[in-house]
């Protein structure tokens, strides 16, 4: 008996199947190509039309303009990716957006400009900590999410914090003594701060 003579009922229904299930996976392609979401990306809602599986980074980059996280190793390897999101340093190349509805993202453009640098970038020009740059923003993240919830980190605790990233130059103890200098000058302007309000 050949299966695909075009004429026994089997076929027909077999191929009305087929289409269906076809039909199914095309309109969940569409679907999945078209998720709207909603993120608040360093103080501003920003709604981005993407495939809900595309990662945050290339959000960031090709839809935002938002350039410092870098990508690097894109499998969650390297910490070039990183920025921050509700307060916590997340690796943006292995981050679906689908997931952050709502969220807050902070980027290394958020926490300052090349006119007007935050204690963080400031403590990283001081200290040149950069050699080629590529994986500083990073790091620069991680560390900021780092002092944002404890000014007074130890040593011990900076370097275990950065041990997800990788920097191929070999400036680690000039990143660590950017990190000191800037946990200091927050430190300083809370101390200023809490001064003035009493
Ligand atoms: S690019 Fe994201 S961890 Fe390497
Ligand atoms: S400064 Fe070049 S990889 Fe870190």
């Amino acid at each position: 008996m050949r299966e695909d003579s075009g004429g026994t009922g089997w076929t027909k229904r077999s191929r009305k199947q087929e289409a269906d299930n076809e039909g199914d996976r095309s309109r969940t392609k569409e679907a999945r190509r078209n998720t709207m979401t909603t993120l608040v990306v360093n103080g501003e809602s920003r709604t981005i039309k993407a495939s809900a599986d595309t990662p945050l980074l290339f959000v960031l980059r090709d839809e935002l303009g938002l350039s410092a996280a870098k990508f690097g190793c894109g499998l969650g390897q390297c910490g070039a990716c990183t920025v921050i999101v509700d307060g916590k340093a997340i690796f943006s190349c292995v981050t679906p957006v689908m997931v952050l509805e709502g969220r807050k993202v902070t980027t290394l453009e958020g926490i300052g400009s090349r006119d007007a640098p935050g204690p963080m970038q400031r403590a990283f020009i001081e200290e040149q900590a950069a050699q080629c740059g590529y994986c500083i923003p990073g790091m620069m993240m991680r560390a900021q999410a780092l002092l944002d919830r404890d000014p007074h980190a130890s040593d011990e605790s900076i370097k275990a914090e950065l041990q997800p990233h990788l920097c191929r130059c070999g400036t680690h103890m000039r990143i660590l003594r950017a990190i000191r200098r800037a946990a200091d000058e927050v430190r300083s302007n809370t101390t200023v701060e809490t001064r003035t309000r009493r």
